[in-house]
């Protein structure tokens, strides 16, 4: 008998209890925290979805190798495990350890980039486009035009405009280094990248004589995508399509914090000798001696055994499925969601969702607030606070205002997910009474990780015309 209940495929071993707090500690929390989750603290959250970034749980197998951590400096026997564990399924040549992805791509940047070049790349995360700009080059997001359309329902969505990389490349002759993709496209849903499209990226990088990268760090949850979705991968391995994806690339970037599924760690992984070599001048500069990059040994030990633990096919079917069931009940519920859900995370589509907010008003950060305030569940706006800052000091809303809820890894069990959907459920009932927002101060880079915020009318939620501090429970004031 195949019985279609997907479970867990773990049982716990350690808990860890989360706490709950009242309604009225969470307004005065938020108000102390100037309307920034990032400076909450998190022992105030009940429910984390901040980040599937280094908030997983370890396996009894990945604490058991943190015991064989060798902490030698140089050519310690974890680094090998480590980079034995990379090149088995990436392919490449030289595997450099850093402290997280951002280290990764500093590093890839720092020795590649010069001022005035692109860099084309589905969709940059916020930190790469960052660390692009910070080279002076401009960071340019070419996903599919449907990338930008919440509603829209296709397989792989997360897919490169091959048309607007060929002409990238004629615009800007001699001025694009690299490209790169991201899966999944975290900054765009979540979405998978099909194996046809990394495989012509890389035939026209190549044809041109660029660089081709992945920035890898949710490739494994794109492998199952791609062995769902896309027809000649079911009887596939996990591992061998991981494999058959990085053979299109030169190299990578990539944060072990997801699908490493360790707390902390990264690397960067590439062929080119000359590159690598720099690169690694750069790491010793910055981050540590070439065989542990700024990681303790055992660090090493668990992304070695996580990265073999994240390709399970019951892992993995458990961790996609977990993800889509919370976007099935609010998409039966009628909240808008970016469709179909991602892999690691829940996009609740703000625009959709708060027509009356303008964007100017920062909606999706607006919910994202409300979310803590009623149920204590802590998100994180992907939308104008995070990306409508432009390096020339101007403001553009982003294309799209999004709540993300991501999921750690192995952490949050199926009551928690149904927790979860009736605090959404619920502020999608009182969602006209949700008011937007300003920013009170701010820096000019990164500025959502520590902006300082305030309800426009002085109250997140109000009643009529009338604005309350924050609001009842029930939307009244
Ligand atoms: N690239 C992507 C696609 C990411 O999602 C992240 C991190 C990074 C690079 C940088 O890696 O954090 O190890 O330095 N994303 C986290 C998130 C922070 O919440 O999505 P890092």
């Amino acid at each position: 008998m195949q019985f279609k209940t997907i479970i867990e495929p773990f049982r716990i071993k350690t808990v860890e209890p989360i706490r709950q707090t009242t309604r009225a500690e969470r307004e005065r929390l938020l108000q102390e925290a100037g309307y920034n989750l990032f400076l909450l603290r998190a022992e105030d959250v009940l429910i984390d979805l901040l980040t599937d970034s280094g908030t997983g749980a370890m396996s009894s197998g990945q604490w058991a190798g943190m015991m064989l951590g060798d902490e030698s400096y140089a050519g310690a026997k974890s680094f090998y495990k480590f980079e034995t564990a990379v090149r088995n399924i990436t392919g490449f040549k030289h595997v450099i350890p850093t402290h997280q992805g951002r280290a990764a791509e500093r590093i890839l940047f720092g020795s590649l980039l010069k001022p005035g070049e692109i860099v084309p790349n589905n969709t940059h995360f916020d930190t790469t486009r960052a660390n692009v700009e910070y080279r002076k080059a401009t960071a340019l997001d070419i996903a599919v035009p449907e990338a930008h359309d919440p509603a829209h329902i296709l397989p792989f969505k997360g897919n490169m405009d091959l048309a607007a990389l060929e002409q990238t490349i004629a615009d800007y002759p001699g001025r694009v280094p690299l490209a790169m993709i991201t899966v999944t496209n975290n900054s765009g849903g979540g979405q998978p990248v099909s194996m046809a499209n990394i495989r012509a990226a890389s035939e026209i990088c190549r044809r041109h004589g660029i660089l081709f990268f992945l920035d890898a760090c949710r490739f494994a949850e794109n492998a199952w995508f791609i062995k769902t979705r896309e027809p000649g991968y079911a009887d596939k391995t996990p591992l061998a399509i991981a494999q058959e994806m990085f053979s299109y690339a030169d190299g990578c970037t990539m944060s072990a914090k997801k699908d490493g599924m360790a707390n902390i760690g990264g690397f960067l992984a590439l062929n080119d000798d000359a590159l690598a070599q720099r690169c690694k001048n750069m790491l010793i500069l910055t981050e540590g001696f070439p065989t542990y990059g700024g990681l303790a040994g055992y660090d090493l030990e668990a992304i070695a055994v996580g990265l073999e633990e994240v390709l399970h096919e019951d892992y993995l079917q458990y961790r996609i499925r977990s993800v889509a069931y919370l976007g099935d009940i609010l998409t039966a519920n009628g909240v808008p969601i970016v469709q179909p859900p991602g892999g690691h995370a829940i996009y609740i589509d703000a625009l959709a969702m708060l027509p009356h907010i303008p964007q100017s008003e920062y909606p999706a950060w607006a919910l994202s607030l409300v979310l803590y305030l009623e149920g204590g569940i802590r998100s994180v706006e992907i939308g104008s606070v995070m990306f409508g800052h432009q390096p020339d000091g101007s403001e553009h809303p982003a294309a799209m205002e999004l709540v993300r809820l991501a999921f750690p890894r192995r952490v949050y069990t199926q009551s928690h997910v149904d927790y979860l959907a009736e605090v959404i459920l619920y502020v999608n009932n009182i969602r006209e009474h949700i008011r937007g927002m300003r920013i009170a101060e701010a820096p000019s880079v990164l500025r959502h990780f520590s902006a300082r915020m305030e309800p426009v009318c002085g109250s997140l939620l109000v009643s009529g015309k009338h604005c309350s501090l924050i609001g009842n429970k029930d939307g009244t004031t």
